[in-house]
């Protein structure tokens, strides 16, 4: 009877069923190939160190980034860099995610894997990221993987102070028109490779930017870059060969030179900014000899961060979608923000979670949720660990799936716990995580924490659902803050070296 009163308040909270989008899985199962193309030294900190990066509180004082690297050894790093994306992510771990039912990858990317992007006299990162992206992206093909394409570590730095920004810095340059440009030049060149380069057979979406500031005061512009990145990615489309609803015929692809058919096209996709950034895109296009009609494929899914990412009235990226579009949370309860530092605490929030109804009513759906983990603020048990997987697959599976942060964490002296709580594959060996994704050690977990509608309002009301014999009931203080979790439930930072040690 229990299972039953849950199933009919989780199907009073479900929005109209999710179907597949675009060439996403109807569920997501996916985990993030983190520490590969953007390394975070925070993850592999044995491997860091004797690569010949250093370890410090403050990351922009050492040799704590990719960048710092990059400029700390000119002439070895793309060779140690090659090094570190071979062993990181190859067949072995493909072969491992395959075995545990992952559907889909999102693949942190940095700005400097379109190399031309790169003004080199004062920024530094490795080169040769493109043709390790093109292998990876090649095993997990065969393996029946799709992929998401996400610009992680945007030009000028997006995000303050944070290793997973390519450079750690207090002053992020983002936000600028020249920047801007730059990742609209770097969407179309993602663009026409996922669509002419077979390599690139099973890219299905690219995420516009990872986590911008959260503060929408402090991101000027963002809006109208949200705009002009789908324009971008339809535009880069439509000149491939793919038909736009809405858009008129296609132009003859005389040669598929960008700049001969540019002029021919019009309409509200091809803004000034958008010709130019893929006036800027094609030179890069033809060197990379990635040149040519789309190979039969489909329009690829954009992505951005959901709305409630950011508060002090974002833009809705809803207003932007021309096309199959998808939205990304990321809710990490360990940096604190999101409940009290207790295991009742977090089942309750979590069971109550209202994050992809939010959305929906503002039109931010399908919702996936790109990363999470099992971090917690205080030392968790395994059985609590257990119930606290499931519980945010439940949760997280409301609406097109989840993604969990990461795949795997570097085990070794120095990196002590970390996997326990930060990796999917050692989730999966320690028991917490189910083998079969789609599946939950206990699928009732959140019945004693569902708080019934008729009672949040009420800060006294204790929740009826939970039977007397669960000692975990939620109090009356959680289950205001599971109430009145709204807009800002995420983390604000990304795990750190000092947050997650
Ligand atoms: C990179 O970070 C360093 C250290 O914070 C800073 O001095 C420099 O201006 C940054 N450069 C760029 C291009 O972000
Ligand atoms: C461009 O506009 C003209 C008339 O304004 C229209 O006939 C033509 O179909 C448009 N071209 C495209 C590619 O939409
Ligand atoms: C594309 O067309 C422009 C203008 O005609 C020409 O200058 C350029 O060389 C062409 N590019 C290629 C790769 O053919
Ligand atoms: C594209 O691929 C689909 C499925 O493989 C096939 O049914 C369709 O005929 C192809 N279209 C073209 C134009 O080749
Ligand atoms: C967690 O356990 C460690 C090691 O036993 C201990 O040092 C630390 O104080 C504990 N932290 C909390 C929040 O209880």
């Amino acid at each position: 009877m229990r299972a039953t009163t849950v199933f009919s308040l989780l199907s009073f909270f479900l929005p109209t069923a999710f179907g597949s989008l675009g060439g996403l899985p109807d569920k997501i199962y996916g985990v993030n190939l983190g520490s590969w193309l953007v390394l975070e030294p925070w993850m592999l900190p044995q491997e860091w160190l004797d690569m010949g990066g250093q370890s410090c509180s403050d990351c922009s004082t050492c040799i704590g980034t990719e960048f710092a690297f990059a400029k700390a050894y000119p002439d070895t790093v793309d060779e140690i860099f090659d090094g570190h994306w071979t062993s990181w992510f190859n067949q072995p771990d493909v072969d491992a995610l395959k075995a545990n039912g992952i559907n889909t990858v999102r693949i942190p990317l940095g700005y400097w894997i379109v190399e031309a992007l790169v003004d080199r006299a004062t920024e530094f990162y490795p080169r040769g990221g493109l043709a390790q992206l093109r292998r990876g992206l090649q095993q997990l093909n065969a393996a029946g993987i799709v992929a998401i394409l996400d610009h992680h570590a945007l030009p000028g730095v997006a995000a303050v102070n944070q290793m997973f920004a390519g450079n750690c810095t207090s002053t992020p340059m983002f936000y600028t028109d020249y920047n801007y440009h730059r990742a609209l030049i770097w969407t179309s060149v993602m663009t026409a490779l996922s669509h002419v380069d077979p390599a690139f057979a099973n890219v299905v979406a690219i995420e516009a930017a990872n986590e911008p500031i959260m503060d929408a005061s402090k991101t000027p512009g963002y809006g109208n870059f949200q705009k002009n990145f789908v324009k971008a990615v339809r535009a880069t489309e439509f000149l491939l060969g793919i038909q736009t609803p809405g858009f008129g015929a296609m132009p003859v692809p005389t040669n598929g030179n960008f700049t001969v058919m540019l002029p021919q096209v019009n309409g509200s996709i091809f803004t000034n900014e958008v010709r130019s950034a893929l006036l800027d895109a094609y030179p890069i296009l033809v060197e990379l000899g990635v040149v040519g009609l789309s190979k039969n494929r489909t329009q690829l899914v954009t992505n951005f961060m959901d709305i409630g990412w950011q508060h002090n009235n974002p833009a809705n990226p809803a207003d932007a979608a021309i096309g199959p579009q998808g939205y990304d949370n990321h809710l990490y309860y360990s940096f604190g923000g999101v409940a009290n530092a207790d295991p009742v605490s977090y089942m309750t929030s979590i069971c109550n979670l209202k994050r992809v109804q939010k959305d929906a009513a503002l039109g931010n759906s399908p919702l996936w949720f790109g990363e999470w983990g099992l971090p917690t603020q205080f030392n968790a048990t395994d059985a609590f660990l257990t119930q606290w997987a499931d519980a945010q697959k439940l949760m997280y599976s409301q609406d097109a799936g989840w993604i969990f942060w990461n795949f795997k964490i570097e085990k070794s002296k120095l990196a002590g716990d970390l996997a326990r709580q930060w990796s999917y594959r050692e989730g999966v060996e320690l028991g917490y995580l189910t083998k079969d994704p789609s599946k939950y050690n206990d699928p009732n977990v959140c019945v004693p924490y569902i708080i019934p509608p008729s009672s949040s309002a009420s800060v006294s009301a204790s929740p009826t659902s939970a039977s007397a014999s669960v000692s975990a009931q939620p109090t009356a203080s959680a289950s205001v803050s599971a109430s009145e979790q709204t807009t800002v439930s995420s983390a604000s930072t990304q795990p750190s070296a000092s947050a997650s040690a």
